[in-house]
């Protein structure tokens, strides 16, 4: 059988692993893979990114995350739909990022990926440490082409994903969208 078409399961541990990170300016945070009881740290971190973020990261204006959209982003198997957060190493470890993965179980060989990071958190490293962890992780599952849908207008993210070497392609909905393609 096709090795991309075999079951895929995450690593036994990768439940219980962890990073520590030491950002830019001195902020250390963790990262480790999103939990079932992580669903009101979600919420918060969600509903308290600006709404310009929530914009770049939904591409809509997104008031408040409703309930189906926060099961859609807390209800996850980790095998087709892999999601990570990141925690602040400070009091109650508010989640300050969260970085996703998605496989189509008929082309497991692709995926769609999503990120953000907290306002206060960005301009430190962690989207280009987490779009690289989502990389290195796709590409253990067999992933070769895992591709993120980004607003024309998101020079920021165009910028991080033309220096980690993606391909900037027009999307088939129209010029306010690009597809950012890395091949693993
Ligand atoms: C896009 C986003 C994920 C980037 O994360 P970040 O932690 O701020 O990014 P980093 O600090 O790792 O910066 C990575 C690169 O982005 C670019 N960048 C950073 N700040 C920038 C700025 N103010 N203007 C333009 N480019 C900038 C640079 O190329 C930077 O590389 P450098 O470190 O060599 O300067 C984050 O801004 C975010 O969450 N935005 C809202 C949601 C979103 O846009 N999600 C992506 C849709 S899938």
């Amino acid at each position: 059988m096709n090795r991309l078409l075999a079951p895929q399961t995450a690593a036994p541990d990768a439940a219980l692993h962890s990073e520590r990170w030491a950002l830019a300016g001195g902020r250390i945070a963790h990262l480790r893979q999103l939990r079932p009881g992580d669903v009101g740290a979600e919420r918060a971190f969600f509903n308290g990114l600006s709404l310009d973020s929530r914009h770049q990261r939904f591409h809509f204006g997104l008031r408040e995350l409703s309930p189906a959209l926060l099961k859609l982003l807390t209800d996850v198997d980790q095998r087709l739909h892999r999601a990570w957060v990141v925690e602040a190493e400070a009091p109650g470890r508010p989640v300050v990022a969260d970085a996703r993965y998605v496989r189509d179980p008929a082309e497991p060989a692709t995926a769609e990926f999503a990120l953000a990071v907290a306002d206060d958190w960005q301009g430190r490293g962690l989207g280009r440490r987490l779009v690289a962890h989502l990389a290195r992780e796709a590409r253990r599952q067999g992933v070769q082409r895992l591709y993120g849908e980004v607003l024309a207008e998101n020079r920021r993210m165009l910028a991080l994903m033309r220096e980690l070497g993606a391909r900037l392609q027009a999307h088939p909905d129209g010029p306010q969208l690009v597809r950012a393609v890395l091949t693993l």
